[in-house]
């Protein structure tokens, strides 16, 4: 058994980074992998050219699913101790092909439960013509990789029917709720059970606990005749209950609902108490957990609240600092490892991962809008100045031609353009915008963001504020699971409910924060005027009408 360093998020592909790390060195693996089912389930920005490199992954197939995951899993395998276990989350196209894998790695005795996580409430879709249940459920296979396992039993709350039907009395004065329950011996007479008999409150029977025991529960008041004659019982108070020990059908934990506290706006986000549970039963306190695709970091979240050691993992740098800021928010201290910190390293990035990099470097927001943006990524810190990002190594006159028209429309007099290096037309076109339009456009270098990035990590610059609009990403609801998603304008009637529809059309946080700002500046925002209109988007996916956190363009 080997000691891991724990407080680490590796930037790295998950495969790589495992074999790096020691054998024999975790507690627990919870693992929540992209799913083979949705396809763009794990879109970060939702952009096309990221859309489309997710949708590549699995074009084999079922079994290149299987296989990508297997190679993880051996060397996850190989990392655990061998008290320790696995929790692998996913969803039921693919929970049967990924537990024949494990019982391959594992041992079929070490398969534990296949845990049901309703994560939806029910849907009701028969309208847009499914023909099947609706699909509300993920699988969480727990496995242990020896004959011991650490397992701390968890309760939950009774029901509360059951809790009226059982816990029906209600003890004057206290108010607490208590059964009564029997206390004659189960089994009766039977020699084999050795049960004592003797003669209680009148009665003649076999009794479940010794005449001293009997003796003490009525010196406490907690056996009740009701009647001379009858049978005594014990009373039991509800408020001494444990509760219903923890089984493998879970629907008592919501998702991270878009108004959500805890949401930090990553897609594929799943609720801390999902995770809590996990931890608590099967972990202890000091312990070391690993989450190998971490997200935005739900896994270390709980296991660090809990007092367990976190190892975190993820292959996109996104989520990595989405995670770093969460967690240094809770107060943690964080080491990163491999994130891009290299002009190298920056180019071999996807450009989504990129755009990311360069607005979060900038303490920027991302532009919700996908398309028809002019060719606005972000804005800037407090400021909302327009920021384009380019992947490019010479930015020329063109591009700043675009831009230029970009900050026009979106009443600034500054906006940035950041790439690896910009001609000199670029430049002289900047010039004539200042000098005609009075308008500043900022042509900045990535090496000059990586300086400030190297300042800022050896502490010579203070470290990344929040920023001051989350990114607008795409929630799980958003993502179609099966069909494409077409979208199209609410119309009036729908609006007004002909279609049996009751659909709201607020202003979208967007454009009631737009609105706000014009508004401080003594102007009124139109249709128009700024590249919004007020009206919501309807998606219509499998599962109905969706708004979507855009607005679109009048
Ligand atoms: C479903 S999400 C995990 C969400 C997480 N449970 C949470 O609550 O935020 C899957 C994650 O796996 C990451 N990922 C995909 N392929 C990976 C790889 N090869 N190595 C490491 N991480 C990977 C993605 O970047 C994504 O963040």
């Amino acid at each position: 058994m080997s000691d891991i360093e724990t407080g680490v998020i590796y930037c790295d592909d998950n495969l790589w980074r495992l074999s790096q790390l020691p054998a024999e060195s975790i507690d627990l693996a919870y693992l929540d992998p992209p799913f083979f089912s949705n396809r763009t389930y794990e879109v970060i920005w939702g952009d096309e050219a990221e859309r489309r490199s997710f949708e590549d992954r699995w074009a084999g197939g079922i079994e290149v699913y299987v296989d990508w995951m297997r190679e993880r899993l051996i060397e996850i395998y190989r990392v655990m101790k061998a008290t320790a276990s696995l929790y692998l989350h996913c969803d039921p196209s693919a929970s049967h092909y990924l537990r024949v894998a494990l019982d391959g790695i594992f041992g079929r005795a070490a398969f534990k439960s296949e845990i049901i996580w309703k994560r939806s409430s029910a849907h009701s879709d028969t309208r847009q013509g499914r023909r099947q249940h609706g699909r509300i459920h993920d699988v969480i296979l727990f496995y242990s990789k020896g004959s011991t396992w650490t397992w701390n039993p968890v309760y939950q709350a009774y029901d509360p029917e059951y809790v009226r039907h059982f816990y029906r009395h209600i003890e004057a004065g206290s108010g607490r709720r208590y059964t009564l329950s029997d206390i004659t011996a189960p089994g009766g007479g039977d020699p084999a059970k050795r049960n004592p008999h003797y003669s209680f409150m009148g009665i003649d029977r076999y009794w479940r606990y010794s005449r001293e025991s009997m003796d003490k529960l009525v010196a406490d008041g907690r056996i009740i005749q009701s009647r001379p004659g009858a049978v005594p019982r014990q009373k039991r108070y509800l408020d001494e209950m444990p509760g219903v020990a923890l089984q493998d059908l879970w629907t008592d934990i919501p998702p991270v609902s878009a108004q959500g506290q805890e949401r930090v706006g990553y897609p594929t986000q799943k609720p801390v108490a999902l995770l809590r549970r996990v931890l608590e039963s099967s972990t202890n306190r000091g312990d070391v957990v690993l989450d190998a695709f971490c997200g935005c970091g739900t896994t270390l979240v709980a296991a660090e609240s809990l007092g367990r050691g976190w190892v975190g993992i993820d292959i996109s740098p996104t989520a990595v600092q989405l995670m770093q800021q969460r967690l240094e928010k809770m107060g943690v201290t964080v080491k990163v490892v491999g994130l891009p910190d290299t002009d190298e390293s920056l180019r071999a990035l996807k450009p989504f991962e990129f755009q990311n990099w360069v607005i979060h470097q900038m303490n920027g927001a991302h532009n919700p809008r996908k398309t028809g943006d002019g060719g606005v990524d972000g804005y800037s810190w407090y400021l909302h100045e327009p920021i384009q990002v380019k992947q490019l190594d010479k930015v020329g006159r063109e591009i700043v031609d675009t831009f230029e028209t970009a900050v026009e429309r979106s009443h600034k007099k500054k906006g940035y353009i950041v790439a690896f290096g910009f001609t000199k037309g670029a430049h002289d076109e900047v010039a004539r915008v200042k000098r005609t339009r009075g308008l500043e456009i900022v042509l900045k270098p990535v090496a000059e963001l990586l300086k400030e990035d190297r300042r800022r990590r050896s502490g010579i610059l203070p470290p990344q504020m929040e920023p001051d609009a989350r990114p607008t990403l795409w929630s799980d609801d958003d993502l179609p699971s099966v069909a494409p998603v077409r979208r199209r304008r609410v119309r009036q009637d729908e609006r007004q409910g002909s279609r049996g529809r009751a659909v709201q059309a607020e202003p979208h946080p967007r454009v009631a924060a737009l609105r706000d700002e014009y508004a401080t500046r003594g102007t009124e925002l139109r249709a128009g005027d700024a590249d919004f209109s007020d009206e919501g988007v309807l998606d219509e996916g499998p599962d109905g009408p969706q708004r979507r956190a855009t607005v679109q363009r009048d």
